[in-house]
C-alpha cells in the first residue's frame, strides 16, 4: 500500500490557525509580538527566504522588520545592527539569514543575538537547553519535523529512530528532541558505514543529508515513516529532496514530499517561535528601575 503523504503545507495551516489566539491574548495585555530579519550581502535564496517569513509574519499579524547590510560591511557594523535589534522592546525575535557572505564569523554574529530572541535557536545557550532537555528555542526545522510526526499520531517513545545528517542545527537537533521523546536514535553521516543498513533498521527515518536522491527504496522499512528534509536543487532548476520519493512511497508508511513537506513547516515554527519568545519576554519579573 502506498504511503501516507504527510502535507507540510497543511500541518503548518494549523501550526498558524493555532497562533491566532496566543497573539490576540499577547495584544490584550499589550505585548504586540515582532520578530526581525537580518539578511547580510544579496544571496537570491535568502531574499525570497525572508521575504516568505515577512509574509507569513503579516498574515498571522505579527510585527516584522527586514533589515539589510551590504556584503563588504565590517562585523563591527553587523554587532553594532545586532545589539540595537536586541534592545529594542518591540521585536521579540531576531534572525541573522544564513548563509553569510565570506569573510564574517557566523559564530560569533550568532552568538550576539539575545538568547531570549534567538528564535533561530542557533545560540549555544538554546542548543544546550535543548542538550539537557530544557526549556529554551529550539531549532526551526527540528521542530517542525516532530510536529509533522505528532500531528499524524507517529508514535516516537520506544521506536527506532534514524536521522541522516548531524548538522547542529537541523540533524544533531532532530536527534536529540527524538531522544527528549523517548525514541533510540542512531545518527548517520558522511563517515557512516554501511548506511543502507542502518537505515533500513528505522521506524523513523529523518533524512537530512543535503543529497538528492541519497535515500534508496532499500533503505526504507515497510511501513516506516519517511521525514525528508532536503532542499536540493537539480540542474533542471527543480526542487528534490534527499529521498528517492516515487520508490520510497511505495514502501514507507508516511512520507514528505518535496516541495510541500518540511520546508514549509520551518517558516510556521519560526513564527511559533515569535510567538513564545513574546509571551516569555512578556511573563519574566521586571527588574525594578534603577535609582
Ligand atoms: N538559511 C537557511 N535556513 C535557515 C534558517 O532556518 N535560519 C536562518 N537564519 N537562515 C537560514
Amino acid at each position: 500500500m502506498p504511503a501516507r503523504i504527510l502535507d507540510g503545507v497543511a500541518i503548518a495551516r494549523h501550526i498558524y490557525a493555532s497562533l491566532v489566539p496566543r497573539i490576540a491574548a499577547l495584544k490584550l495585555r499589550g505585548v504586540h509580538p515582532g520578530l526581525a530579519a537580518l539578511q547580510i550581502g544579496d544571496n537570491a535564496a535568502s531574499r525570497i527566504y525572508v521575504r516568505n517569513k515577512v509574509r507569513a509574519c503579516t498574515e498571522v499579524g505579527i510585527y516584522s522588520e527586514a533589515h539589510h547590510l551590504d556584503a563588504d560591511c565590517s562585523e563591527a557594523a553587523v554587532l553594532k545592527t545586532l545589539e540595537k535589534l536586541n534592545r529594542n522592546p518591540q521585536l521579540h525575535g531576531v534572525i541573522v539569514q544564513l548563509p553569510l557572505p565570506p569573510g564574517l564569523n557566523a559564530q560569533r554574529l550568532l552568538q550576539t543575538v539575545d538568547m531570549d530572541k534567538d528564535v533561530d535557536g542557533f545560540n549555544w545557550a538554546n542548543l544546550g537547553a535543548l542538550v539537557d532537555a530544557r526549556k529554551g528555542l529550539v531549532p526551526c526545522t527540528p521542530l517542525g519535523v516532530m510536529a509533522i510526526l505528532d500531528d499524524a499520531g507517529i508514535a516516537i517513545e520506544g521506536r527506532h529512530a534514524v536521522v541522516i545528517g548531524r548538522s547542529p542545527s537541523v540533524g544533531k537537533s532532530i536527534a536529540l528532541l527524538l531522544i527528549n521523546r523517548g525514541a533510540t536514535v542512531t545518527v548517520c553521516h558522511s563517515k557512516t558505514r554501511d548506511l543502507v543498513n542502518h537505515a533500513a533498521r528505522a521506524d523513523i527515518l529523518i533524512a537530512a543529508a543535503g543529497r538528492a536522491g541519497l535515500v534508496t527504496v532499500d533503505m526504507v522499512k515497510p511501513g516506516a515513516a519517511v521525514i525528508d528534509v532536503g532542499i536540493n536543487r537539480l540542474a533542471d532548476g527543480k526542487l528534490a529532496g534527499d529521498v528517492a520519493f516515487a520508490a520510497a512511497s511505495e514502501q514507507a508508511g508516511w512520507i514528505t514530499p518535496v516541495p510541500g513537506g518540511v520546508g514549509p513547516m520551518t517558516v510556521a515554527m519560526l513564527i511559533a517561535n515569535t510567538v513564545t519568545a513574546a509571551e516569555r519576554i512578556a511573563d519574566a519579573p521586571k527588574l525594578p528601575a534603577a535609582v
